[in-house]
């Protein structure tokens, strides 16, 4: 129902402002749009995510559930209400300085709910802060360090640090470099850019996962909607109707062209105004289906005889990854004790608070593209393929990224805008609805595996056979670097002589399996931790105990023959964990006398977890190039092409470079994000930017001075160049690895991070479910550059564990929204303490390694382990749902 259209008279931020306008509009929509507030974000436009939280008559809403219609005479207040001026209000400064926000995109909304919360309750307790902002979602922070924020923003007890003097910004606790437009709300994310002229472009979507189409006249179309500019099929893609992330594996079409291969693929696209292709339903295009029968499930898909998805995959095998070293048969035979099992996992959504959005535009003879991305140089670099251009005539320029882990390593909607906007000479920008992007786009590989662990009678471990079959859907993407990557890490941070590890990525006609936090190495460390525990168990062992015993030291030679040669912390992890350890036992046990005496059915369990993760690609050239510049002035620009998903990598770089020019990092400004302005720094994955373009900082800072040492103090002297510049360095790292064997024997990383977490439940043996008490993490890091944005890490790792842990699975064209698919909320993510073990890796920017993906993976083994402990069953399947886990209990 629309209309009448009548003026609208209302208070924003103070102000009255007057709109004439479709009654039923969101009021997010008319504060972006029409005011050009951008400041409130959008994530799901069904009140699901809190994003676009404002305070409507100092109540906190979600705007986009608030027609322009009912706004008549209200009062609203925004995120872009909070500052005076330039002085930022408590709150904001509280969470600039707590580290509150990573990718920022939650920030506004998260902020203007606890503007509320303060309003009326200036003093809240942990609950009160909980209870006020449970609506709004997070993928990031853990959000921890947000109530934090929000109690000390009311306590008045949080003050920024000091700039850090020079010398001394390595180990700093600085805020973010880019943490005022994050708390003001002007950091600009892929939706925030819309030109005046700009087309909308709408992607129709197959509703088969496997079928064959055929488009007819699409005239009539264009008749009834004069608003439509242009549909796009296939033979509209001016280069390679074909991506992806390996040479080799370029099989993905940008449009299908007759045939689809999962349901989300997109068969055409509109292009027109944005309430047209809004407008039109995509039964009003007149494509023909064939449904053909799809292969869902991984064992069918490699079923002799199963149909074929890709000609180039024989059984529907992607690829297949292989580490041996040593006699597993004989080993196993030999060993005192064996565990053995099968564990499954679910596909997992990254569920990003940003969906995906950008805009393209034409530039003479070169695209240009604003879009939310992890990897701005391999989208110029795809882009250019499916144009048919040079790579010199593509231009990205990544937004503000709100969240990707991993998500956003593939294309989405840029070759579509890019090529629109080619062949129309308009800027044309998309945005994912929430549905659109969770059907679309890449998830967690489901993994089948299968294990035999095996250990001698002092508990030292003798073998492992391990194999895991590893869903890659319908398309490549980054099946073949899960494939590589787990055979390496199946035997876990652990010395064991003989191992046996494959793995096969399996095509089927599913989601497509992606890239996320950690490429395949959680889902295999919940099968290999869970055998442990069982060897733990026939030894009569303690859990810390045995880890400790196997765990790899300087020295250890790894499953692929590697020799570790510094930076091996878990022992120190494990440790520092002691204390925790003793103390959660002990508490567990009494509470479960005392739950046992009363006939309570809760259970108290305290698990333990632990990992490696080999920093930066395996075994494949991973360069990054960093530029500094120097100015007249004395100032420093810091000419960055690492992409900053939220995990703080602007900050870290300039805090490196600060202490490698040993000057106040004041004087360092950061030029980011631009394929024609800043040198190539490889993607944002396999937590590789602290170690690769730290390293690359440190020797473009060695070059600059370098170049200071011959051109003397005076720079007036000095010609400027570039930007300005009077001089400049330019560093480049590639970590040094080598190529594996065919028994997968090399050097697959330079150097890998190492960690262990405690997980301390509760669950409910007649209700099955399961809560998550208290988490304590060690994690070596080598050295923590900035021990605040570390620990944020930690905590939002330990939150996507958990979500992966106990709720999150995702089910195409059921679970494709934020109210059916469930991530950890802020009253799901218990205490947690972080253990920073400093355990300096020479080869590291100031000894740091990385922490983004190794702080996950420990995670769901420990809640698991923990699960097991308060209940006796072994939880084979992820996520340990209610149903599984009665289901657990009454079969063991
Ligand atoms: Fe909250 Fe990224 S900081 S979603």
């Amino acid at each position: 129902m629309t209309g009448p259209w009548v003026p609208t008279t209302f208070r924003v931020n103070g102000s009255q402002v007057a709109l004439t306008g479709d009654p039923m509009r969101r009021l997010s929509d008319v504060l972006r749009d029409d005011l050009g507030l951008t400041g409130t974000k959008v994530g799901c436009d069904a009140g699901d995510c809190g994003a676009c939280t404002v305070r409507l008559d100092g109540e906190p809403v979600c705007a986009c559930l608030v027609p322009l219609g009912q706004m008549a005479g209200r009062d609203v207040a925004t995120v872009e209400g909070l500052a005076d001026g330039d002085r930022l209000s408590a709150v904001q400064s509280a969470f600039l300085c707590s580290g509150a926000a990573q990718c920022g995109i939650c920030t506004p909304g998260m902020l203007m709910a606890a503007d509320a919360l303060l309003a009326d309750t200036p003093h809240p307790t942990e609950r009160q802060v909980q209870d006020a902002l449970g609506g709004v979602l997070c993928r990031c922070t853990g959000y921890r360090k947000i109530i934090d924020a929000v109690r000390g923003a009311g306590a008045g007890v949080l003050d920024a640090t000091p700039p850090p003097t020079a010398g001394a910004a390595v180990g700093a606790r600085i805020a973010r470099v880019d943490g005022v437009d994050q708390v003001t709300g002007t950091t600009a994310f892929g939706a925030d850019e819309a030109p005046a002229d700009a087309l909308s472009l709408r992607a129709v979507r197959s509703p088969h996962a496997h079928a064959r189409f055929a488009i007819g006249d699409l005239a009539a179309v264009h008749a009834a909607h004069p608003g439509l500019v242009r549909i796009l099929v296939a033979a509209d893609v001016p280069g390679q109707n074909r991506y992806g992330i390996y040479a080799t594996g370029k099989d993905q079409p940008v449009l299908a062209n007759g045939y689809v291969r999962y349901a989300g693929e997109a068969v055409a696209a509109l292009v027109g105004d944005a309430g047209t292709v809004g407008r039109i339903a995509d039964s009003e295009l007149p494509i023909a289906w064939e449904p053909l029968p799809a292969l869902l499930e991984m064992e069918a898909a490699a079923a002799p005889g199963a149909a074929r998805l890709h000609a180039g995959s024989p059984g529907n095998i992607l690829t297949t990854g292989r580490v041996v070293r040593g006699g597993v048969v004989a080993a196993l035979a030999g060993s005192a004790v064996v565990a053995t099992g099968t564990f499954e996992t679910s596909h997992v959504e990254h569920a990003y608070i940003e969906p995906e959005a950008g805009v393209a535009w034409r530039s003479g003879d070169r695209i240009v593209a604003f879009a939310t991305t992890q990897t701005p140089y391999m989208d110029r670099d795809e882009l250019a393929l499916v144009m048919g251009l040079a790579p010199e005539q593509v231009q990205v320029i990544p937004s503000a990224c709100g969240g990707g882990f991993g998500g956003k390593l593939d294309l989405s909607l840029q070759p579509l805008i890019a090529i629109a906007a080619w062949l129309l000479d308009r800027p044309v920008r998309c945005v994912f609805t929430r549905p659109e992007s969770m059907l679309a786009t890449t998830k967690r590989h489901p993994a089948r595996i299968v294990a035999t662990l095996g250990a001698d009678a002092t508990g030292r471990l003798t073998a492992l056979d391990f194999h895991g079959d590893f869903d890659t859907g319908a398309y490549a993407s980054w099946g073949p670097t899960v494939a590589n990557r787990v055979p390496v890490h199946a035997s876990g941070p652990y010395v064991v002589p003989a191992v046996r590890a494959t793995t096969r990525a399996i095509h089927t006609n599913g989601p497509i399996g992606g890239a996320f936090r950690g490429f395949g190495v959680p889902q295999a460390a919940i099968a290999q931790e869970a055998l442990l525990d069982e060897l733990a168990a026939q030894l009569g062992m303690d859990r810390l105990e045995i880890r400790l015993r196997n765990a790899l030291r300087v020295g250890s030679v790894t499953a692929t023959g590697q020799i570790l040669a510094a930076s091996a912390g878990l022992g120190a992890c494990l440790e520092a964990l002691r204390p925790a350890w003793a103390r959660a036992t002990e508490e567990a046990a009494a509470a479960n006398a005392a739950g046992s005496a009363r006939g309570d059915p809760v259970r108290r369990g305290v698990g333990i977890g632990a990992m490696w993760y080999g920093i930066g690609n395996t075994s494949l050239p991973n360069p990054s190039t960093i530029r500094l510049g120097l100015r007249r002035d004395g100032s420093y620009l810091l000419f960055s092409g690492a992409q900053e998903i939220g995990q703080g990598s602007n900050t870290v770089l300039v805090q490196i470079a600060a202490d490698a020019l040993d000057v106040p990092l004041t004087r360092i400004r950061m030029v980011t994000g631009d394929t024609d302005r800043t040198p190539d720094a490889g993607k944002t994955s396999a937590s590789r930017q602290t170690f690769v373009s730290g390293n690359a900082v440190s020797l473009a800072a060695e070059a600059l001075l370098r170049s200071m040492e011959v051109s003397g103090p005076d720079l007036a002297q000095l010609p400027e160049g570039e930007d300005d510049c009077v001089l400049s360095g330019t560093g480049t790292y590639d970590p040094h690895t080598t190529p594996l064997d065919a028994d997968g024997q090399g050097i697959p990383y330079e150097t890998y991070g190492f960690g262990a977490q405690i997980a301390e439940v509760d669950v409910d043996l007649e209700l099955g479910t399961t809560v998550v008490r208290r988490i304590v993490a060690a994690h070596d890091v080598g050295r923590a550059i900035n021990p605040m944005l570390v620990e944020g890490q930690i905590h939002g790792g330990i939150a996507q564990g958990l979500g992966m842990a106990l709720m999150e699975e995702y089910r195409a064209g059921r679970t494709d929204n934020l109210h059916d698919y469930l991530i950890p909320t802020i009253g799901d993510v218990p205490e947690i303490e972080c253990i920073l073990i400093e355990d300096p890796e020479p080869a590291g920017p100031f000894g740091a390694k990385g922490v983004g993906e190794p702080a996950l993976i420990p995670t769901a083994p420990a809640i698991l382990g923990a699960i097991r402990d308060a209940t006796g069953a072994r939880m084979d399947h992820v996520p340990a749902t209610p149903a599984r886990v009665l289901a657990a209990i009454r079969s063991t």
